[in-house]
């Protein structure tokens, strides 16, 4: 993995120092808060709804079991015991207290982490397939250039002042784990007729108040332009993107106001003068960094059958079926370590369970961890052999749910328990449902399905690319919830549509009932939820969902108010 040279380790030390005075300044009351906002913010920290929060990068998701025990620490230091991993590959601290952050982020230095453009309108973290480098279906490891991007984009001078936050994902494999679609800029490592690497430059996607897939305005860029085409492509942005509108700021609002052609015209017309320029990658410059994504000492292995190896065990079946992956390697498999267990907010994770990830980590793969966008945590590089042992010891940690692609494997943001942008709560909606449908064989025999939760129109949660979509809105000062069927991430992304008047937060366990119920009924075999109901459209979800009134059952969320 990348390791910071000497001008990293100082760069991120002068801004602790910087940040340190700045905070000084503030409790002295030298500063107003309103000048103090820009300045904590590009230290990635928020103010919420009860507390500062702290949003910490982990690069295209890959952390080394330091960095996680870094984290275990901080949670158990200055938080309460836990940490909230995200949906772009970022850990989120929810009761840091003001003083004590520049302390966090000498820690998390020690490690060779930070917070820096985490928030603002810049080139925030870039992320990629968390499987990277060792996917079997891997056409070439992204990882390197997602760090030429880090290191090009890290305190650019020229987009540190964006109309608005820009997102950057990269993948390099056939199946696009990276959701690049629904990205700033989407990009996917390829190989042309002549074998050369390249990248499909896709633009102008996003969430939020008006989802957009993405276009791809290149098929083939070579490798050795990157950084000068996508400056072009900052440049045009940072030009043209609206000022004068929060909500319309977004380069998908440009690209679809210009149209793809006219976008892409006014790239190629800025990139004359940038290509071939001295941003150009060279042979040399990108071998450095190719070095630190080298694969660890494999063994020379077979293949082995695991679950015939414990035959009768059934338990441990599901779960191999579920949360382990194929590898590139023979005798290896990557393993999904679930944080989605019922009665868990998605994606939080304990100290204890930070700690023991990071065991985990050292003993059975190469001291590596790499964070997923839907909010689990992998293990990349496990012997086969090992399976049945890991699969026992993270049992016992609450860290083996065999429901990775499953319902209650549901992406989900803070919402209102936590986020002062929430509409409505979301946690206790997740909470709710996962407590409804924690029968396993039932989520198997529903299979893959894509559950996302999120607490406002900011998208958080992914909400509009789920199959099934849950957005939180405000009706008069109660908290309603839209749903929207259909959405897809990955290569077919699609924007779910949505299926008609809201809900109440009591009523929301039904109505996925009745959504699973028509899905169960139509679908074809090995049909999809998100294909059957592409397939069919609304309607007849629609029509089933509302024939009856949905009774407020039980009075009260599972969860509700827990996590305050
Ligand atoms: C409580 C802390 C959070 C705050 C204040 C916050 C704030 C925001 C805001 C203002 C936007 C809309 C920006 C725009 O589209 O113009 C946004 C979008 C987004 N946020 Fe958060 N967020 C928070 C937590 C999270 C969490 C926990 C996740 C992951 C689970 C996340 C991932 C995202 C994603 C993926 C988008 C979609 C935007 C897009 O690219 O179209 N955020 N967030
Ligand atoms: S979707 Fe809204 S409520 Fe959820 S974390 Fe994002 S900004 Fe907050």
């Amino acid at each position: 993995m990348y390791q910071y040279d000497q001008y990293d380790h100082l760069i991120v030390r002068e801004r602790i120092a910087q940040y340190r005075d700045q905070v000084r300044r503030r409790l002295a009351d030298e500063l107003t808060e309103a000048e103090f906002v820009p300045l904590r913010l590009q230290n990635g920290l928020y103010m919420q709804r009860h507390a500062y929060m702290l949003r910490i990068a982990v690069p295209y998701g890959l952390l080394a079991s330091k960095q996680m025990r870094m984290f275990a620490h901080i949670a158990r230091k200055y938080d309460r015991g836990y940490g909230h991993f995200t949906t772009r590959q970022n850990i989120q601290f929810n009761w840091v207290e003001l003083e004590q952050t520049p302390d966090i982020l000498t820690d998390l230095a020690s490690v060779e982490m930070h917070a820096i453009q985490t928030s603002g309108n810049c080139i925030r973290n870039t992320t990629s397939d968390p499987y990277a480098g060792v996917a079997a279906d891997e056409i070439i490891d992204p990882r390197p250039y997602a760090e030429v991007l880090r290191q090009w984009s890290t305190f650019h001078p020229e987009f540190i002042a964006l109309p608005r936050k820009f997102k950057v994902a990269i993948n390099g494999a056939v199946e696009d784990r990276a959701a690049i679609a629904i990205h700033d800029i989407g990009l996917t490592v390829v190989r042309n007729e002549a074998g050369e690497i390249g990248f499909k430059f896709m633009a102008g996607g996003g969430m939020g108040r008006t989802p957009i897939i993405g276009s791809v305005i290149r098929d083939f860029l070579p490798w050795q332009h990157l950084l000068t085409y996508t400056e072009a492509v900052m440049r045009v942005y940072n030009q043209h993107g609206r000022r004068d509108n929060k909500y319309k700021a977004r380069i998908k609002i440009l690209l679809k106001a210009l149209g793809v052609e006219e976008f892409t015209r006014q790239v190629e017309a800025e990139w004359v003068d940038l290509k071939d320029g001295p941003e150009t990658l060279t042979i040399e410059e990108m071998q450095r960094v190719i070095d630190y994504f080298q694969p660890p000492a494999y063994k020379q292995l077979d293949d082995s059958d695991v679950v015939a190896a414990q035959a009768g065990n059934k338990a441990f079946a599901n779960w191999v079926n579920r949360n382990v992956k194929p590898h590139k390697q023979p005798g290896y498999a990557a393993v999904v370590l679930s944080l989605k267990k019922t009665g868990v907010p998605p994606g939080d994770a304990t100290a204890e369970q930070m700690d023991f990830m990071a065991d985990l980590a050292d003993r059975y793969s190469f001291g590596e961890l790499r964070v997923t966008h839907e909010q689990n945590v992998v293990l990349a590089d496990v012997e086969q052999s090992q399976l049945f042992a890991l699969w026992q010891e993270a049992k016992a940690h609450g860290l083996a749910t065999p429901n990775i692609g499953l319902l209650t494997d549901m992406i989900c943001c803070p919402g209102g328990d936590f986020c002062s942008l929430a509409n409505a709560k979301s946690l206790p909606i997740a909470a709710a449902i996962s407590e409804r449908f924690d029968n396993l064989d039932f989520q198997h025999d529903i299979g893959e399905i894509e559950l996302n939760i999120s607490g406002c129109i900011n998208a958080c949660g992914h909400h509009h690319v789920g199959s099934i979509g849950v957005l939180g809105v405000d009706k008069d000062g109660s908290e309603w919830y839209q749903v929207s069927i259909g959405g897809a991430q990955g290569n077919n992304a699609a924007i779910g549509k949505i299926i008609g008047p809201s809900f109440s937060a009591l009523q929301m366990p039904e109505v996925i009932d009745r959504l699973l119920k028509v899905y169960l009924r139509e679908r074809f075999e090995d049909e999809s939820f998100a294909d059957c109901a592409q397939r069919l459209g609304v309607a007849p979800f629609k029509e089933f969902v509302y024939a009856t009134p949905i009774a407020e059952k039980g009075g009260r969320l599972v969860g509700e108010d827990e996590y305050v």
